[in-house]
């Protein structure tokens, strides 16, 4: 059988890895849907064998042939997702769970106890706002706030008791890039001086640029988190998350899922490995080429303050963007996420905004109005009252995110179509 050092990762993301302890390929395409809540066990003995394997850190889960148990466990499809997700991350392992949400509860929870310190931005998605600062807060884990745009202000923002730092790059929904390496340099420096048990641990968002266009582990960061509900399910159709990383941290994150439930079914992870991501790279190709043709047409509109995409001569970062943002090839990849603003005082911006919205929602057929990104339909919504509304107004103003911004997500809609429909809402 070829080795997957031969092929190129689009072919390697299509057909995942050729053998598998987890299903036999010798006589199926597709691997199967399997929907058993509880397995047989055929002995006592080997259900106790089965126990003891799982989430054993002496046995890799690559080379150890599975007993299954009880689906919240494991299960064959959601195996050979992990088995893919991990490829495409360039991890050691991946855990996959039900929601985005709940991959980013267990990273922070395998890692943080009461009396630990996080460090992280306040621009991120609204819920992990919410988790970081009123539900870790009442487990006694602190936090502190930090843009990390330079090392100082990590070195200042790190506490004794820091044990990770969490960021997204691009930031939702403003699309403002952390320096990886720079910040993994800095940690780096932190570390050598304390246990390793005391390591702090830095932990990204990679929602936004996907594995296509940015894979943050090759960088040397420690964790990947993603809401598998975007780019790489990639029809909408389904909800999960996946943590990526190194192989010591899979007993951990397998037994917090088991224990705190947050298991993905085995219908989502089908879908998603046998649609979401053998098509990610051909979607985020035509998606980045539209979003371009997207955002070079909202620069031109007066009533428009400022377009945020990072593959605009304009955008701020666009040096680090070109360093940091590749595809799998190698090619600058700015993805498919577009932040705009309203022109105007904040009351007048966000007037605009909503009606601008508002007409979209009724008449457009290229635009839906919709939370959620990253699919196949494009999709636009208004962050400061929806997405990140469990952020406070103040905090909102601070991170960059105005009364008057429209997010938008590029789908794979004839781009002239997304133009014209945004021109007519603009206009009326
Ligand atoms: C950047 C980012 N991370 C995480 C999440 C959470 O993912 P989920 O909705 O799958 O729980 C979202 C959801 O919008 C997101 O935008």
């Amino acid at each position: 059988m070829a080795e997957h050092r031969d092929y190129h990762e689009r072919s390697i993301l299509i057909h995942g890895r050729f053998r598998s302890e987890k299903w036999d390929f010798q006589d199926h395409i597709l691997p199967p849907v399997s929907t058993s809540a509880a397995f047989r066990l055929r002995s006592v003995e080997r259900g106790a064998q089965g126990f003891q394997q799982f989430a054993n850190p002496d046995l890799d889960r690559n080379t150890t042939k599975p007993i299954y148990i009880y689906e919240r466990l494991d299960e064959p499809c959601r195996g050979l997702l992990e088995e893919t997700l991990a490829f495409a991350e360039k991890g050691e392992a991946a855990v996959a769970f039900a929601s985005g949400m709940a991959a980013i509860s267990a990273i922070l929870g395998v890692h943080l106890k009461a009396g630990d310190h996080l460090v992280t931005s306040p621009k991120i998605y609204g819920c992990t706002y919410s988790l970081i600062t009123h539900w870790l807060t009442r487990f006694g884990i602190r936090h502190s706030f930090c843009e990390f745009s330079t090392r100082e202000q990590i070195l200042d923002a790190v506490a004794p008791e820091t044990r990770i730092l969490y960021f997204e790059t691009p930031s939702n929904p403003t699309l403002e890039l952390v320096d990886l390496r720079m910040v993994v340099e800095v940690v780096r420096e932190i570390n050598a001086v304390r246990p390793a048990e005391e390591a702090v641990k830095v932990v990204v968002d990679n929602t936004f640029a996907t594995p296509y266009c940015q894979r943050p582990l090759t960088m040397g960061v420690d964790f990947v988190v993603h809401s598998l509900t975007k780019n790489l399910g990639g029809f909408g159709a389904d909800m999960g998350g996946v943590v990526v990383g190194p192989h010591a941290s899979e007993t951990d994150l397998l037994v917090f899922r088991k224990d705190f439930g947050g298991s993905i079914s085995p219908h989502p992870s089908w879908h998603i490995l046998v649609y979401g991501i053998p098509t990610l790279a051909l979607r985020m190709e035509r998606q980045q080429k539209t979003a371009k043709y997207v955002a070079e047409f909202l620069e031109l509109q007066p009533g428009i303050d400022q377009v945020i995409y990072p593959g605009l001569d304009s955008y701020p970062q666009r040096s680090l963007a070109m360093t940091q943002m590749l595809d799998i090839d190698g090619n600058f990849a700015p993805g498919s996420m577009i932040y705009f603003e309203m022109a105007g005082t904040p009351e007048v911006a966000y007037r605009k905004a909503i009606r601008t919205m508002n007409y979209l929602a009724v008449n457009s057929l290229s635009i839906t109005l919709a939370v959620s990104l990253g699919q196949i339909r494009t999709l636009v919504e208004h962050p400061a009252s929806m997405t990140h509304s469990a952020i406070p107004l103040d905090v909102q103003v601070k991170a960059g995110i105005s009364p008057g911004g429209i997010r938008l997500s590029i789908g794979l809609e004839d781009e002239r179509d997304i133009a014209r429909d945004l021109d007519r809402a603009l206009l009326a």
